[in-house]
């Protein structure tokens, strides 16, 4: 079932394009990730899919209908750090957003123990670490079950331990089933976290799909042989590499899926060139990010 169908979404601010033409479809179940450096549209997307925002031109829809303030109950989100009453503890300060829900209080044992946070329901919240506080407002989010967890940069500002329990409590509920989208500017917690993402840059979506098929891991290899213009010029429309260049008198490329160093070596034998070097490179996910979403304008 497709939970969340946006079409051709658009939003700027005065002069700024933060959101141009996004189409996206997230199914039930998927840990959606929406990853891309910062200004590049995520938090706008998500205030716009949560109604803080309104967007200038598309639309989208989740749950298959135009939104009504019903459906918002089924979703629990997360976009700007969470206000609690410093000198009230967790319990009191999940009741007020209770009330605020129009909900009973029932939920919020179960939401507290599944951020691990049931020991501290008495403590006030300015005693919390800050990666309880986050994980406090993840209980707010979870409060009413919902369908749908959207979150925004939940682990910004964290120390690595922090990090990690953030993690345990996202990846809890991902576990649980429920959909998950989540935005952050960092590939590892998108890659630890998610089954899907989205790659944005500067509004633009530059790739989505899944995290294996998006961030795979492609074999880069370099080679050389006396001829290598001529080698060059025969590979570059091939079956075999793609991203050909050269670097320092040596010529690189990623393997095509499914091809391996011995099909190039062959390819390049059959043809009668005899490759002197051939070497594999790994190509690290970081520098994969990294090349999508450098500047494509040379
Ligand atoms: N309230 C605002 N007024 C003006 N420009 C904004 C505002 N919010 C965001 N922007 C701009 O919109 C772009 C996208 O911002 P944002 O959605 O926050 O991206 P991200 O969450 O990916 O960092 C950025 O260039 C940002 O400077
Ligand atoms: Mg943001």
């Amino acid at each position: 079932m497709t939970i969340l169908e946006i079409r051709d979404l658009s939003k700027s601010y005065r002069s700024v394009k933060a959101v141009k033409k996004l189409t996206l479809s997230i199914e039930q179940g998927q840990a959606y990730g929406l990853l891309g450096p910062n200004g590049s549209g995520k938090t706008t997307t998500l205030s716009i899919l949560t109604g803080i925002l309104r967007q200038d031109t598309g639309a989208y829809s989740w749950f298959g209908d135009a939104p009504t303030p019903r459906q918002r109950t089924k979703i629990g989100s997360l976009i700007e750090t969470p206000h609690f009453y410093p000198y009230l503890n967790l319990e009191k300060n999940l009741k007020i957003i209770c009330k605020i829900k129009e909900m009973g209080f029932e939920d919020i044992d179960r939401v507290l123990r599944e951020t691990k946070l049931d020991d501290r329901r008495k403590s006030r919240f300015k005693t919390l670490s800050l990666g309880m506080k986050q994980r406090l407002g993840i209980a707010a989010a979870l409060l009413g079950d919902p369908d749908v967890l959207v979150l925004d940069e939940p682990t910004n500002g964290l120390d690595p331990e922090g990090i990690a329990e953030v993690r345990e409590t996202i990846l809890l509920q991902v576990e649980k089933g429920i959909t998950l989208i989540l935005a952050s500017h960092i590939l590892s917690e998108v890659e630890k976290i998610c089954s899907h993402v989205a790659i944005l840059k500067k509004g633009d979506l530059l790739a989505s799909g899944s995290v294996k098929d998006i961030l795979t891991e492609e074999e880069v290899v370099e080679f050389s042989c006396s001829e290598n213009p001529k080698l060059r010029k025969l590979l570059e429309p091939s079956e075999i590499v793609s991203e050909l260049r050269e670097e320092n008198g040596l010529l690189v490329a990623a393997l095509k899926p499914g091809k391996s160093i011995e099909d190039l070596n062959r390819f390049a034998f059959d043809k009668g060139f005899v490759i002197s070097h051939l070497a594999s490179r790994k190509k690290s996910l970081e520098a994969q990010f990294l090349e999508l979403v450098k500047d494509q304008t040379p």
